[in-house]
């Protein structure tokens, strides 16, 4: 059975997988293709309806790209988003023009409420604008349907036609009802059931595999993360055998962690190595305080203690790697000021034969692996895995490492998750941890005067990482933590709670 389709057609803008993303989570199939697709090649996909994204572009320059009006023509539901609508505009003639001042950021918007793509939803509410032009004059037989105090149109459609069309993003967080919005087109306008699922995502990614790999033999480099994790259980569906998961254990993982991920492992017919790494880490990182020199030891040890053991595979066809979507766009922004030299695990080593390299959660969000994990059924525990630094506790430890640091930071953070996860707050909290700080101070334990290690707690919440709040504990958990933490484990006196935000602190404390 094929699932019913709507394209998205990109023209360049920065939230078109997220568009893709919002329809999928709408229960509709969905694929992004440029907008050079030619009509033909749209007839031949059958969609049951057509989104155009925004764009950087002005529809006036030469440049810019463009699309015939016969696809307008095709009977086929239309919604165009920022640029998409401007573009709409423009080739049936309307008028598009560049006001004095852009419209940015959250606005209050005004809607006409008998529009299909508004069914619902409130007359007023906060939209997400992001454009310097605007369309001054709406093409014959379209209405407006939306308008702010600065733009004349934010939302115009032709119903009769099924062309419908918005100046601002449904699509980002921002924008209320965005998403219902978007579900209303698809539901409304496009008649689509929604009859799409994660199950069916898993199908096609591991039909997707097999083609591809054909009787190849794959590496992947495990981390343990959520992103790695999924792909291996992905590919272990996929192809089994042909698959070799290896596992670099650095000795910087949490409590318990390299056996959880082994354990995890062990019932997939897969081929699993564990390399337990921890000493030849441990030597090199022995003395070192600098963050980024850590990450960088860690990063060159991690690739070429993964490369010993390819080498004993001999050659291999392909290189799996866990890349996702946030990843693809992160690290295409290209003049952005390095903060962090993020290593992830998985980094290309140099002196592994390969042929090529395989991707295959190239295209989705965070939400999105783990649902497809779950769908593959791996552990709970490791689907729900909080995000981990690739260089793990070697930037938790403020200044040196040594293993008894490793080991009093690991019960300590160990029994932090514990409680946190005993409240039930350990899906509110989206990132915890502990962190050994380099001061220690006076404290007294019976009659003694004891002169101990100062341990932080960290807990934040966030939707992408990039800015970040502290997670408001309450006070009666933490007291219950502190005297845990300092009855519990050795030369830890002193309990601080970190309060400040991302930024101006990151959330790492290195
Ligand atoms: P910061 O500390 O930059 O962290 O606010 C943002 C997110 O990135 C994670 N992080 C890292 N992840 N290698 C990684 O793979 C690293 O070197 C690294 N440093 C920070 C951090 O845990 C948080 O989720």
């Amino acid at each position: 059975m094929k699932n019913e389709l709507v394209l998205v057609l990109d023209f360049g803008g920065q939230y078109n997988q997220l568009i893709a993303r919002r329809v999928r989570e709408c229960n509709v199939y969905c694929e992004v293709h440029s907008y050079k697709m030619t009509i033909d090649e749209i007839k031949k996909k059958n969609p049951m309806g057509i989104i155009f994204t925004g764009g950087p572009n002005s529809v006036y320059l030469e440049e810019a790209p463009h699309v015939e009006k016969a696809l307008f023509e095709l009977g086929i539901p239309v919604l165009g988003i920022c640029y998409g609508v401007q573009l709409m505009a423009h080739v049936l003639g309307g008028r598009v023009t560049t006001p004095v001042t852009r419209e940015y950021g959250k606005t209050e918007t005004q809607f006409v409420s008998d529009s299909l793509l508004f069914k619902g939803l409130p007359e007023k509410a906060t939209t997400w604008m992001s454009h310097t032009d605007y369309i001054e004059v709406v093409p014959e037989g379209f209405r407006v349907t939306a308008h702010t105090d600065a733009c004349p149109c934010a939302a115009m459609e032709n119903a009769e036609k099924k062309l419908y069309g918005m100046q601002y993003h449904p699509e980002v967080l921002h924008t209320d009802n965005g998403v219902q919005m978007l579900r209303n087109f698809l539901y409304e306008i496009c008649n689509c059931q929604g009859d799409w699922t994660m199950g069916d995502y898993k199908k096609t990614a591991i039909n997707n595999i097999r083609e591809t790999v054909k009787d190849g033999k794959v590496l992947l480099a495990l981390s343990g993360g959520v992103d790695s994790s999924v792909l291996a259980a992905l590919l272990a569906e996929a192809i089994g055998k042909q698959l070799t998961c290896i596992f670099v254990d650095h000795g910087l993982m949490r409590k318990n962690e390299g056996d959880e991920v082994e354990q995890a492992f062990a019932s997939w017919d897969i081929n699993f190595v564990r390399v337990n790494a921890q000493e030849q880490f441990l030597s090199r990182l022995a003395n070192v305080e600098d963050p980024e020199t850590k990450r960088k030891i860690i990063g060159e040890e991690f690739i070429r203690v993964f490369e010993q053991e390819a080498k004993k595979i001999g050659v291999v066809d392909f290189l799996a790697q866990g890349t996702i979507y946030p990843d693809v766009i992160e690290s295409g922004t290209g003049d952005a000021a390095v903060i962090k030299s993020h290593h992830n695990v998985g980094g290309l080593p140099d002196h592994v034969d390969f042929k090529e390299i395989i991707e295959p959660l190239r295209l989705l969000f965070k939400d999105e692996v783990r649902k497809l994990g779950q769908e593959l059924g791996l552990a709970e525990y490791l689907v729900w895995r909080q995000p981990f630094p690739g260089p793990g506790l070697a930037i938790r430890i403020i200044g040196d490492i040594t293993q008894e640091k490793i080991d009093m930071l690991q019960e300590a953070d160990f029994i932090f998750r514990q409680e946190i996860a005993l409240a039930k707050m350990d899906r509110d909290i989206h990132q915890y941890f502990a962190v050994l700080t380099s001061m220690r101070s006076v404290g007294v334990m019976g009659d003694e005067r004891t002169y101990d290690y100062t341990l932080a707690l960290r807990g934040v919440t966030t939707t992408d990482f990039m800015t970040a709040d502290f997670a408001r504990i309450p006070y009666d958990l933490l007291a219950k933590i502190s005297s845990r933490i300092v009855n519990e484990v050795k030369n830890i006196n002193r309990i601080v709670y970190d309060i400040t935000t991302k930024p101006p602190a990151t959330i790492e404390w290195e």
